[in-house]
């Protein structure tokens, strides 16, 4: 059976306190409504539909950045879950499948409860998912008689009885797109919101002689964001989940608690990762590395057997060979170090290509920019790159090349060259000491005229 998700994800945020949509707030590194998007992969959708309001483009960029194809239907009015489902009915147009509805808001829907969802929808034609809720507070409440799914109470219109059940509404809902949208259609306004329920699709469908039926899943999966303070609650939970995962999958985490991951984080087994690391967004790191304290990763790819930090800075387009290192304040952007090539100390790479087996020297610079274009430096296989040098890229230095400590190198250096480019030394005998004596005197002078 075809699936379809419908993401509603017109929520403005407004107790987000917050210019910015509120689907667009990230978790683990992509956007809130990315994860609702996500958690319906499982059902290998064939359509999504993503139903925005406010700040409708960037929600479309947002997405197409993450390569998340989706018709973007636009809901000027928020007239109600129902009203919102409804918008995606030209995106379902001649779709014969299920549709799930999902929430922007709600990242954290597992894959098993989708489909046990799928497989109640074999004896049922609605399904909806609830949760025994700790405290069911101003959820709606699913009135359950006799395993079937009689009606969904909103907190509002419910009666004393109906609150006191803790059977709770997630919202998210499974039936055929077309018989969803018919019961959609058929619903009103006339609640004590004034809006149109989602909700009541329920007793539509039961007076229609269709079956309903409640799902359950852990009151985890259901956790929705409204507030930042729910927003950093959330972060925590995909953290410990990120980092649970990580550990079963053969990682070594020393201090588990520091380590912070992105949703798409990928790490190899027999990889060991130190205290207080950051993985953004993109990074993969391949088995037995070692990833150092107090390193930030983004957008790279580390090698087997190569050795990250302490306190080394990967950025995007950063590509780490077998075996290589990065040490210590070493930042490498936009660039390749090959097989067992090292940069151990104090280094900016940036727009570079680093051969096999080359040794950076400590305060290298590829100087990569003029202040308008980028240039890239090329550093040959086996080369020796001497302690603060500056390369002004375009620059190519060549296999098993060296370059003085201190150079400025400006011109390529052919293969096995060496470049100089620093001052010649001048040595005065005995001038070390006369300068100390004059600057001891003026200095014992000037203290003297102070009393
Ligand atoms: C809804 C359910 C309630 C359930 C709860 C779970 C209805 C009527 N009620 O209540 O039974 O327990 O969720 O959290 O469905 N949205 C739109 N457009 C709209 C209205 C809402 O896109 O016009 C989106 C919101 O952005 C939000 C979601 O739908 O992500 C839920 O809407 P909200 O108004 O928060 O519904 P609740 O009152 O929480
Ligand atoms: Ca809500």
């Amino acid at each position: 059976m075809s699936t379809a998700l419908i993401v509603l994800a017109a929520g403005q945020g407004t107790r987000m306190n917050s210019d910015l949509p509120k689907v667009l707030h990230q978790l683990g590194g992509a956007p809130l409504f990315a994860h609702a998007v996500w958690s319906g992969r499982a059902l290998e959708p064939e359509r999504v539909a993503l139903v925005t309001g406010h700040g409708s483009e960037d929600v479309a960029k947002a997405a197409a950045a993450l390569d998340i194809e989706a018709d973007i239907v636009v809901q000027d009015e928020r007239l109600g879950t129902g009203h919102a489902v409804a918008q995606a009915r030209e995106a379902l147009a001649g779709f014969e499948g299920d549709a799930v509805v999902l929430y922007g808001d709600t990242p954290f829907i597992s894959s098993e409860t989708l489909t046990a969802m799928q497989d109640a929808r074999a004896s049922f034609d609605v399904a909806i998912l609830g949760f025994h809720a700790a405290h069911p507070g101003r959820y709606g409440r699913l009135v359950v008689n006799d395993g079937t799914l009689e009606k969904i109470v909103e907190y509002k219109d419910a009666t004393d009885a109906e609150r006191a059940i803790t059977l709770c509404n997630s919202g998210v809902v499974m039936a055929s797109g077309s018989v969803l949208l018919d019961l959609v259609t058929a619903i009103g306004n006339d609640n004590a919101a004034g809006e149109y329920y989602l909700t009541d699709i329920v007793e539509i469908a039961n007076a229609r002689g269709l079956k309903c039926t409640a799902v359950t899943c852990d009151e985890a999966e259901t956790l929705g964001i409204n507030t930042r303070a729910e927003l950093a609650a959330a972060e925590a939970i995909f953290q410990e989940n990120a980092r649970t995962d990580a550990l079963a999958n053969g990682v070594t985490l020393t201090a588990p608690d520091t380590v912070f991951f992105s949703h798409d984080t990928h790490i190899g087994r027999d990889t060991i990762v130190e205290a207080n690391v950051i993985f953004a967004p993109g990074v993969t790191v391949e088995f037995g590395a070692t990833i150092r304290a107090f390193s930030h990763l983004e957008g790279c790819h580390v090698a087997t057997g190569a050795t990250i930090g302490p306190y080394a800075r990967l950025r995007p387009g950063a590509e780490i060979g077998d075996g290589a290192r990065v040490g210590n304040f070493v930042e490498v952007k936009n660039a390749t170090l090959a097989e067992g090539a090292k940069a151990n100390h104090l280094t900016y790479l940036g727009d570079a290509t680093v051969g096999k087996g080359a040794n950076i020297g400590a305060g290298t610079i590829t100087c990569n920019y003029n202040g308008v274009d980028k240039f890239r430096t090329e550093i040959g296989e086996h080369a020796f790159i001497g302690s603060d040098t500056m390369l002004i890229a375009p620059v190519r230095v060549g296999d098993e090349a060296m370059t003085a400590s201190g150079s400025v190198v400006t011109k390529d250096v052919p293969d096995g060259g060496l470049a100089l480019g620093r001052a010649d030394q001048v040595t005065k005998p005995g001038a070390g000491r006369r300068l100390m004596e004059m600057y001891r005197k003026a200095k014992a002078k000037r203290q003297k005229a102070a009393e």
